[in-house]
């Protein structure tokens, strides 16, 4: 089955970085039967699109605003973002709601603005290591999908899609250790079931954090992993295109 494979760049590239690394990319993944995404930086939106444009790689960004217009300096409109060929866009990364105090309400409106557009969001959930170790993971997991989608509605299973990323396993925090696939395969079967009865369909569920050329395989062909977002691997073009492959 084809799988969903987000390269999430963070803020890691210049403008120059972001044009090679793409242009790598489009290289050596010619054919594939995934579909693979490719989020840089806002600044690099503009140039990386057209590298993308003639390729089977996609568009994505890393954030959008809560509205079309607004009195909001600084941000970066969904309505520009669709207008720059974006079609999916990363919202609620563990990053965000931790650097940048983002809350549920304000992920939410993102969300809301980012359909309206047309733009397929990709909600980002995960506990943190104190909630695993106190045992709560899935009802903190079922409060950020409760809270992130209240009132959000969907025409088809394919507008939108959670990644479930453990913030314990994201590659760049403290002590970060992989989960086992094994276990991001149960969490993610509740995290369907919980996503499907809030928004009445069976959307894809992605895992992320630390996902790798060497473990991607072994999350990739569990049944409720239907993709990976992936963050340091995806700065490198051979190890993404394995992961890709
Ligand atoms: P990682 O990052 O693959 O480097 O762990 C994933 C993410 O933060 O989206």
């Amino acid at each position: 089955m084809s799988k969903l494979l987000v390269a999430n760049w963070k803020m890691q590239l210049t403008i120059k970085e972001s044009l090679t690394l793409a242009a790598q990319f489009a290289k050596i993944v010619k054919t594939t039967k995934n579909e693979v995404v490719i989020c840089p930086d806002y600044s690099a939106l503009s140039f990386v699109g057209p590298i993308l444009k003639k390729t089977k790689l996609t568009l994505g960004a890393q954030d959008s605003a809560t509205d079309n217009r607004a009195a909001l300096t600084g941000e970066v409109s969904p309505l520009n973002l669709k207008a720059l060929g974006v079609k999916y866009v990363i919202l609620g990364h563990s990053e965000r709601r931790e650097h940048l105090h983002e809350n549920s309400a304000i992920i939410n409106r993102k969300i809301k603005s980012a359909l309206v557009n047309k733009i397929i969001p990709i909600l980002c959930i995960g506990e943190k290591l104190t909630e695993r170790e106190d045992g709560q993971t899935k009802l903190f997991l079922n409060e950020e999908l409760h809270h992130g989608l209240k009132g959000v509605k969907i025409k088809t299973a394919s507008d939108l899609v959670i990644a479930y990323e453990p913030i314990w396993a994201i590659s760049t925090n403290k002590n970060a250790k992989p989960m086992s696939p094994q276990e991001a395969d149960e969490i993610q079967k509740f995290i369907r079931a919980s996503a499907a009865k809030i928004l009445k369909k069976n959307v894809r569920v992605i895992y992320g954090g630390s996902v790798d050329e060497k473990n991607a395989v072994s999350y990739l062909s569990q049944p409720n992993i239907d993709g990976a977002l992936v963050g340091g691997a995806s700065l490198k073009a051979n190890s993404f295109a394995a992961v890709v492959k």
